[in-house]
């Protein structure tokens, strides 16, 4: 970003306040804020309690050596437990944990009795194979209930694990076993998707030839699809179903340091090689388990909670395993896509399980807005009672479309801003307290410290934007970059002095409310001013006739960056050159109108796709390369490459006149 401060465009004007019935029921109420503020660690020791230690903690926070952390550093607890144990002892073992809904429509329910005698046996299992604490495990697995259970057993033996989402390549994989010095991969012979199939046992067998993965001893696969081709490596391969099935269920957890790493989890980035962020025990385990607890005002009774993502990322891993389950709570674990068999599967297994919470991203409301409001009206929905969304900044549109359509209107959506590095939820409503505005995630949570500064890290006021970045420590913070203290210095603490710079771009609003305006790297600078892609495209999804969209800013010797926009229409509508010449014009005047002359686009495509990664997230970058006419960049995290070449097809070989 330039000087120049992120140019504040957007207005937009509807709120939306908290349901009576649930405000006055609400686990959290105004007051926490006021709590938290009064005394931040002491609040955190009081969520702390949350959990049941094997060794309650007598320190919070331990910041001598700062950025490095450490998180009720006395205290002594294991996670399983607190995630299984503890609800059968409190006697709950028959409640549902988890309904299993698999992609062919196989089902199953997992109570949490049966889910700590399924823990204890993989945990005996691990054991078996000779890992030992603080040893890493390699999880490679589709979204089934050995996914989650894998996870519970290697925590439960203070087995750090590094979960590589199945939908990445051999190459992704070897490179996470290299990294973190896996001794132990746990796979399947496949998972299910789109209706088929999809083998992920030779992704395995092609990392474990590369040099740098000899450490990985043993390899434990599951059985989900049950193709007869399975390659086999004596020695080294074992079925899960042979060496798990037949071990005790019973296991005694061992109690660890709350700074016991818990997990490696990779995440990209835009340049370099992943970094394996590390998170820890307690820290992590209080604040996944306090902010499902508020955010999400999660009854474990009564609630039925159902969070999208793949276990694979940091949202898997604090929203379906280690939040929810230390909450004691219900919940569905759903191995496919949206829209296989049809576009209402989603809405069907929201009817058929009376799912009350539903938490997914952005991405997924496009999709659904896109293919039309009759499908999700085909389904009873009424159980829903809050809307979660995450990953990318929500368009005001979407949001408003998602609780219209899915939330009959009268369900709070909490829009939810945080990072794989952040562990858990930062900055968001609470649906029994605050009045929402669709598209910001709006307040910190209790006991978080976040505002927006400008280059020279001064606090921007109401009403501007600049840099979003935290000011104080938290308890599920990221401890390093595995291996690499340097670099988790340099990424995160070097930018803005003892603050932690998040690599987004934000605004506050004349309330002080936070709007997350997109990536720093991705914004774009018209004619000196910086203008956020995020508010061009949620202007551009604001008109009635666009789904999706997709801004950047291509090189441009008059204004040095011109706005270029990639439009998906709502419907399957093709359009005529003149219609669509035509719809070009009405889109850029609308913009205009929206934001001001300066975010008219230059350009503005009608394309079929957009590139996304495998977590949902729009590749700008890859866009600007097509912008450019320059061949294309690395391609291997983007979720299908021939979506590039369609685009870049449609793409005049010069930039168009204005
Ligand atoms: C980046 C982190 C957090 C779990 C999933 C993504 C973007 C995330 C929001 C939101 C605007 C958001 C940010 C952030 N992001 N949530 N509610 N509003 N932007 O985890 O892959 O580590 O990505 O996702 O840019 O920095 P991640």
């Amino acid at each position: 970003m330039s000087n120049e401060s992120l140019a504040n465009l957007l207005k937009e004007e509807r709120r939306f306040a908290p349901p009576a019935a649930l405000a006055a029921q609400a686990n959290v109420t105004a007051e926490a804020y006021e709590r938290a503020r009064a005394d931040r660690l002491g609040f955190w020791a009081a969520q702390a309690r949350r959990l049941t230690w094997h060794t309650e903690p007598t320190e919070t926070l331990d910041w001598s050596n700062p950025p490095f952390a450490k998180w009720f550093a006395d205290g002594k607890l294991n996670v399983a437990y607190n995630c299984v144990d503890r609800h059968v002892e409190n006697g709950l073992g028959d409640r549902v944990a988890l309904h299993f809904e698999g992609e062919p429509g196989d089902t199953r329910s997992i109570t949490y009795a049966e889910l700590q005698r399924e823990v204890s046996k993989a945990a005996n299992a691990l054991t078996e194979l000779g890992v030992q604490a603080g040893d890493r495990v390699a999880i490679y697995l589709p979204m089934i209930p050995e996914a989650v259970v894998s996870m519970l057993a290697c925590a439960r033996i203070g087995a750090p694990h590094s979960l590589v989402f199945g939908g990445f390549s051999a190459d992704a994989l070897a490179t996470r076993i290299q990294d973190a010095d896996a001794r132990v991969v746990i796979t399947a012979d496949g998972g299910y998707r789109r209706g088929k199939p999809s083998a992920l046992k030779p992704a395995v067998d092609e990392a474990l030839t590369r040099p740098g993965t000899e450490n990985v001893r043993s390899v434990l696969v599951v059985r989900r699809t049950g193709q007869e081709d399975v390659a086999w490596t004596e020695g080294r391969d074992v079925w899960w179903h042979d060496l798990v099935e037949r071990q005790s269920d019973r296991h005694t957890p061992e109690a660890f340091d709350a700074e016991h790493p818990l997990f490696i989890l990779y995440t990209s980035g835009t340049t370099g090689k992943p970094k394996g962020i590390l998170h820890t025990t307690g820290g992590y385990l209080t604040q996944v388990s306090y902010t499902h607890h508020a955010v999400f005002d999660l009854k474990p009774e009564s609630d039925v909670f159902w969070c999208t993502a793949d276990v694979g990322w940091v949202t898997g891993h604090s929203y379906i395993v280690y939040g929810p389950l230390s909450n004691g709570a219900t919940e569905v674990l759903y191995e496919g896509t949206p829209d296989t068999p049809h576009r209402g599967r989603w809405w069907e297994i929201v009817q058929k399980y009376g799912v009350t919470i539903l938490y997914t991203a952005p991405t997924a409301i496009r999709a659904a807005m896109k293919w039309g409001d009759d499908i999700p009206a085909k389904f009873d929905l009424s159980s829903l009672r809050v809307l979660g969304s995450v990953g990318e900044p929500i368009n005001p549109e979407a949001w408003v479309w998602y609780r219209e359509h899915i939330g009959a209107g009268t369900t709070p959506v909490v829009d939810t801003w945080w990072q794989t590095e952040t562990g858990g939820i930062m900055i968001s409503p609470l649906p029994g307290v605050t009045e929402t505005k669709p598209g910001s995630a709006q307040v910190p949570l209790p006991g978080i410290a976040a505002t927006v500064v400008d280059d020279d890290a001064n606090e921007v006021p109401d009403g501007a934007g600049g840099y979003l970045v935290l000011t104080e420590p938290w308890p599920s913070m990221l401890r390093t970059i595995w291996n690499d203290d340097q670099r988790f210095l340099d990424t995160y603490w070097s930018r803005f002095e003892g603050r932690y710079f998040a690599g987004d771009g934000a605004k506050k609003d004349e309330d002080g409310d936070i709007w997350l305006l997109g990536r720093v790297d991705d914004v774009m600078l018209v004619s000196g001013h910086n203008i956020s892609t995020t508010e061009v495209e949620s202007a551009l999804v604001s008109h009635p006739k666009v789904a999706e969209a997709a801004v950047v800013g291509a090189t441009d010797p008059q204004t040095t960056q011109a706005i270029c926009a990639f439009v998906i229409l709502r419907g399957e509508a093709e359009l005529g050159e003149e219609e669509s010449a035509a719809l070009v014009e009405e889109l850029r005047a609308h913009v205009g109108k929206q934001l001001g002359p300066i975010a008219k686009p230059k350009r503005v495509l009608p394309v079929a796709e957009l590139p996304k990664t495998r977590s949902g997230k729009i590749m700008r970058r890859l866009l600007r390369d097509v912008a450019e006419n320059r061949t294309l960049g690395d391609v291997t995290t983007l979720t299908d490459s021939s979506v590039m070449e369609l685009i870049q097809a449609k793409l005049p070989a010069a930039p168009g006149e204005d």
